[in-house]
């Protein structure tokens, strides 16, 4: 089948459907305002997006909480901004009312950036500081979470993504290296319970069926005792639990998983292939096949780390030119049933209106990410976030910000 028949062809995504295969990621860009509301800068971003006509396009991580976060200008769901939040959802479904529509909930725990809030952690990991929560703390972490669901739905979101990777809290919580003896910790049917009780509490507090639930998922976080590991000491990939969770989320109404790995605190190039080691990319569709043979076929499973295949100029080797970039990659995992939707993430800021060119045959005009991570360095300096190669505002940001705090020593720039 051709790729553009693959790739425009519509799914149903929970009692919904997606237009075609292509799948915005949560990308959080630092962009808000003091109170954690959309800007002007972050409507632009997502009208651009919602232009761009992906069948499904996902807010960036909003944080439950503002005591325990990773970004100074993060997006913040709390009952203050649902007016804001609504207008942000209203404006963009009249630019263009047929894009689904995620909110990305999440808690940074461990992660939050402690020079302007609080890490909270279930068991410290070796090198890391921060204050480990009690239990009281956790439940009033859950009802923030519920709340935030609650929140998402009376905005006018189509759905939320259970964020369930990255190291960020529902990882914490999940991963064999929580040997902590307490209600979700230790063994893996405690643990997975989290997740459990948190899915049942949200469907009960928004019982509206056609209100879509889902996780992005670390198949794998690559060290030990991270997820998908066969034990709390070891990096050997186990996969039993991680299917077990997809398939007790699946049965609690969970109608799509997007597939990640890596925890990019720890293992960046795992997260998101960078274009000196684009092979990681490989990895991902496997742990995607593994989550996509293990559902049911009308569970979504949307595939990751596109991005690093771009318009082909890449560094994968032993591969035919016109078989490693992104699309024709994308429509081919598609159609060998690894994934079933493409999720374009540092893609979508290169060139927000993929989609579309696509759609109306301007292939030849599509951006393509070159991977060189430039935009990743604006999110760990704090900065607002973009693509520093192709829109001009954010290179400038980018000089600007190198200027005044030095260039950061990636080791992949
Ligand atoms: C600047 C930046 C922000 C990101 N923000 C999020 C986020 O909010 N939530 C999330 O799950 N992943 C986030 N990611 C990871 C991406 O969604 C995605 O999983 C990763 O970049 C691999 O996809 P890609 O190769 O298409 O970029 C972010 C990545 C970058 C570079
Ligand atoms: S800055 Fe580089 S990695 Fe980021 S979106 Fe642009 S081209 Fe891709």
């Amino acid at each position: 089948m051709d790729k553009r028949e693959i790739l425009l062809s519509p799914i149903a995504f929970g009692n919904r459907t997606s237009q075609n295969r292509f799948f915005i990621q949560a990308m959080e860009c630092s962009d808000g305002d003091p109170e954690g509301n959309p800007t002007d800068l972050t409507y632009q971003r997502y009208e651009n997006l919602f232009n761009g006509n992906a069948g499904v396009i996902t807010l960036e991580a909003i944080t439950i909480t503002e005591k325990n976060r990773s970004r100074m200008n993060q997006l913040f769901i709390k009952p203050q901004n649902q007016p804001a939040l609504t207008k942000f959802v209203s404006k963009l479904k009249e630019v263009n009312p047929k894009p689904i529509f995620l909110f990305q909930l999440t808690h940074s725990g461990e992660l939050s950036n402690p020079e302007f809030s609080k890490r909270l952690s279930v068991k410290l990991l070796p090198g890391f500081e921060g204050d480990v929560f009690t239990e009281d703390e956790f439940e009033n972490i859950m009802q923030d979470f519920v709340r935030a669901a609650k929140i998402a739905y009376d905005s006018g979101a189509d759905g939320i993504d259970m964020k369930m990777c990255h190291g960020y809290l529902g990882s914490q919580i999940l991963r064999p290296y929580n040997t902590r003896k307490w209600k979700y910790g230790g063994p893996w049917e405690n643990r997975r319970q989290f997740a459990f009780d948190l899915y049942e509490r949200i469907r009960k507090a928004v019982p509206d069926e056609k209100f879509i639930i889902g996780s992005k998922i670390s198949v794998w976080e690559g060290f030990p005792g991270g997820m998908g590991t066969a034990g709390p000491d070891t990096p050997v990939m186990n996969f039993t639990e991680i299917i077990d969770l997809v398939k007790g989320l699946e049965e609690r109404g969970a109608a799509f998983f997007v597939q990640s790995a890596g925890s990019p605190s720890i293992t960046i190039s795992l997260t998101q292939a960078d274009r000196e080691r684009p092979y990681f990319a490989y990895l991902h569709q496997y742990f995607a096949k593994v989550l996509r043979d293990n559902l049911k076929p009308e569970t979504v499973v949307v595939g990751s780390n596109y991005s690093v295949f771009g318009n082909g100029l890449n560094r994968l080797l032993a591969v035919n030119p016109e078989d490693k970039a992104m699309l024709a990659y994308g429509a081919d995992n598609i159609q060998k049933g690894y994934v079933d939707m493409v999720a374009l993430g540092r893609q979508s800021f290169a060139d927000p209106l993929l989609p579309l060119k696509f759609e109306e045959g301007r292939e030849d005009e599509i951006n393509f990410c070159t991977a060189c991570d430039n935009c990743l360095e604006l999110l760990i300096q704090q900065a607002p976030i973009g693509c520093c190669t192709y829109n001009k505002f954010y290179s400038n940001v980018l000089r600007e910000t190198r200027k005044e705090k030095g260039r950061l020593a990636t080791d992949h720039t």
